[in-house]
């Protein structure tokens, strides 16, 4: 007779789960993630969290006697963060908030929960990464906290999912879900197993008790714990902390959210206590530009519903070796490489001799095609050194031929060029009809890649 299996093997990064171990992740393709995990849950724990957690209180409804109220949403009073959850914390769901080590995950979930128990709604802080004392030191940072606050630190699900159920506090955050300890798992805290069956014990509380949970999950590049990745299927709203790091300014964006529209982004600063909101991204991306450059351009993107302008950076020079080096900071290599060859082909700019180097000021990461206009550009602008009008804002998606062709939401995009003081946006030709009837600004319409570098 077969031995039963006693262990599998986990992808760290996606959860993949596989009989034997292997090189390369079947699913996420990434390298050396798996490790091994024992795969039987332990019997000991009767009165456990996963076990014990209200299971089959829970009774079928009808759906018309189910009812909705508008209330059930509570505004976490920080603007850019309840945009991103399209619209206030809801009650009863299960949120994820991802992202590096040391981004402000902890700080922004600190400042929300100031900012509701100061309203009154009861709020327990679980930390399983923190003691009590270096809680209380960041609070000091973040400033007065009036309401009350219950602090746990604990990383022992069991004790955690108990306290819960008997308190029952409106909002929960637990910090962060690769410290978790489920008795029920016998695999080691941070491991696929451990985390995903406190997320399900997470989520069943929340579920039942009609309460919000926030959990924190650390990416992690090594392998070494579970990403978040691994549980944003079971969640009902994903958000992930970007930015640099040392930089100061960072974008939460929602990736998933089955309470609002996904693609939002509140953007923040963090400063010497706690995290800002931006409320104008646009002036705060542009802020320090050196207009009078050769190969700076202004684009405009478009950030979940929010128009976003960006400076595009470009430096054209002359290849020491035999071939040239191309670099692509913010955005997409292909897409550049695919850019210069288009001007080689269709303009007749002999780039193939020079290296060619673009970034996105301020660290962000872009991916629109209506970018192409301004990255066409900025390479013109280095290449030939002239500067690009500073007051000018372009954007629009260069084809193979060398067309450019229309972007989504023109409209509001030529506005936030206005509505920040620009004298002159560049703009598909195909985009005419939403163009109309915008006063105020100068509008040039192009057909094609050439166009765009005559007027220049
Ligand atoms: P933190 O919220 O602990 O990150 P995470 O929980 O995502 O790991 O943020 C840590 C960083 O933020 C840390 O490097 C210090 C910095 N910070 C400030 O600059 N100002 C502040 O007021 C606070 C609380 C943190
Ligand atoms: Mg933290």
């Amino acid at each position: 007779m077969a031995k039963a299996k006693e262990s599998v093997f986990f992808c760290q990064s996606c959860g993949f789960e596989s009989a034997k171990w292997l090189g390369q992740c079947p699913s996420c393709h990434e390298w050396n993630t798996m490790t091994e995990e024992p795969v039987f849950l332990k019997k000991n724990s009767n009165s456990g969290a996963s076990g014990g957690v209200s299971r089959g209180r829970v009774q079928p409804v009808s759906l018309d006697l189910v009812e909705i109220d508008e209330e059930d949403r509570i505004s976490s009073e920080i603007e850019e963060l309840d945009r991103v959850l399209g619209g206030g914390i809801v009650k009863g769901s299960l949120v994820l908030v991802g992202g590096d080590p040391g981004i402000g995950k902890s700080t922004l979930l600190l400042q929300l929960c100031r900012n509701v128990s100061e309203k009154g709604h009861s709020v327990l802080y679980v930390s399983g990464e923190e003691s009590a004392k270096q809680i209380k030191l960041r609070a000091m940072r973040i400033g007065e906290f009036k309401g009350d606050l219950s602090l746990l630190c604990d990383t022992d699900l069991d004790s955690i999912a108990e306290i819960i159920e008997k308190n029952k506090p409106e909002i929960v955050i637990v910090d962060s879900i690769q410290t978790m300890v489920n008795s029920m798992v016998s695999a080691s805290a941070g491991s696929v197993s451990q985390v995903r069956e406190s997320t399900g014990v997470l989520l069943r509380l929340a579920k039942v008790l009609g309460i919000t949970i926030f959990i924190v999950g650390h990416v992690t590049k090594e392998g070494a714990v579970a990403g978040p990745k691994v549980l944003e299927h079971m969640v009902d709203t994903v958000l992930y902390f970007e930015g640099d790091i040392r930089g100061s300014y960072r974008l939460l964006r929602a990736v998933k959210n089955r309470f609002g529209s996904t693609d939002e982004i509140g953007v923040f600063e963090m400063h010497a206590n706690g995290l800002g909101q931006v409320i104008n991204p646009s002036e705060y991306m542009l802020s320090g530009r050196e207009a009078k450059t050769s190969g700076n351009v202004v684009t405009c993107t478009i950030e979940g519903t929010r128009p976003l302008l960006i400076e595009i950076q470009a430096l054209v020079c002359d290849s020491n070796f035999g071939y040239a080096k191309r670099q692509a900071t913010g955005t997409d290599l292909n897409r550049l490489n695919l850019l210069l060859a288009v001007l080689e082909k269709r303009v007749g700019l002999r780039l193939s001799a020079s290296d060619a180097y673009v970034n996105i000021a301020g660290g962000l990461k872009v991916n629109e095609p209506s970018m192409d206009l301004g990255i066409v550009m900025a390479v013109v602008s280095s290449f030939k050194n002239i500067p690009v009008n500073e007051n000018t804002v372009a954007f629009g998606e260069v084809g193979l031929s060398g067309e450019v062709r229309a972007v989504s939401m023109c409209d509001r995009r030529i506005n936030e060029a206005k509505k920040l003081g620009f004298s002159t946006v560049i703009i598909p030709a195909a985009n005419h009809k939403s163009a109309e009837g915008i006063k105020g600004i100068e509008i040039i319409e192009v057909k094609t890649a050439e166009d765009v570098i005559n007027i220049m």
